[in-house]
């Protein structure tokens, strides 16, 4: 008896520890049951930005074939902290918050949850999310630490600037967000929620200006990710998010790649 128990313990033990030495996410993230998404838009000529933001300016400083037949080049880019797909980092409205330089690794790669709204929004541009829009998410289970995207639809709208800021004769903007409701049940009631993206411009609806969303999560330290690209289909569940801004250390924010790693045959839940 004393024996098969050590027996047992043994192949008890070797097998947690074969089990173990082959648990590289390696194997697991390139078997072929998963697959990269780039939500990212280019920094280009067509990257949106808001008033007091900088847009992308690229210049071409060396480009050129040398002597020898061989090529270099070499450019620069100047480009505001919140223009594109960008993270805005809690010190953009709290002047004791996290600089993008000191958001932690382990809020930058996280489970990733789409809440698609799309068809409560349609295609209104003065549309506001309000927690009754948000009934259907209420039993999942956001107890483990995640990023969520609100998925507006408006990213169909890029391209054309006026139409995706809703910019208006007098210069104001419409393009949907979120209630300080929603910002405050999100602060409250979820707080493991680390941050927030929208595939719009800001998180707070565009013809708003008290930027109530912005300053609820910047209270509560999460960061913001603005003009997600969500132009193609997005499993609502089960992906990795890669959320890997410039690591400006005094940053308020900052361009951002943000990349969805899904499992292809799509989980229903959380
Ligand atoms: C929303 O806008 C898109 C693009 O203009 C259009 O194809 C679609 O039919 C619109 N949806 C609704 C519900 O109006
Ligand atoms: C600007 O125009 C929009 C739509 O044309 C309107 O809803 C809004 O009230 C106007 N804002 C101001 C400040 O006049
Ligand atoms: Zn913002």
């Amino acid at each position: 008896m004393a024996n098969l128990v050590v027996v047992l313990t043994y192949i008890l033990v070797s097998g947690i520890f074969i089990s173990k030495a082959l648990a590289n996410l390696n194997d697991i993230i390139f078997n072929g049951d998963y697959e990269f998404i780039d939500l990212t838009y280019p920094f280009d000529e067509h990257t949106v930005y808001l008033p007091n933001t900088k847009n992308f300016e690229f210049t071409k400083k060396i480009e050129r074939f040398q002597n020898d037949g061989t090529w270099y080049s070499s450019n620069e880019f100047v480009v505001g902290e919140q223009a594109g797909t960008h993270i805005d980092a809690p010190y953009h409205f709290k002047a004791t918050g996290q600089c993008v330089g000191d958001i932690p690794l382990d809020k930058l790669i996280i489970p990733l949850i789409i809440a698609d709204i799309g068809s409560s929004v349609n295609n209104d541009s003065n549309f506001v999310l309000y927690k009754h829009h948000l009934d259907f998410m209420l039993n999942d289970n956001m107890g483990k630490p995640c990023f969520i995207i609100f998925k507006f639809g408006w990213s169909k709208f890029y391209k054309d600037k006026n139409k995706y800021l809703g910019i208006t004769k007098n210069n104001t903007f419409n393009f949907p967000g979120l209630s300080g409701e929603v910002a405050e049940w999100i602060t409250s009631s979820y707080k493991n929620i680390v941050g927030i993206g929208v595939d719009t411009a800001s998180v707070d609806p565009g013809s708003g200006t008290d930027f109530f969303a912005h300053k609820t999560f910047a209270n509560a330290g999460l960061f913001i990710v603005e003009n997600v690209k969500l132009d193609q289909p997005v499993p609502e569940y089960g992906c990795t998010a890669l959320i890997l801004p410039m690591k400006i250390s005094s940053g308020s924010g900052a361009p951002l790649r943000l990349v969805a790693i899904c499992p292809k045959q799509i989980p229903t839940h959380f």
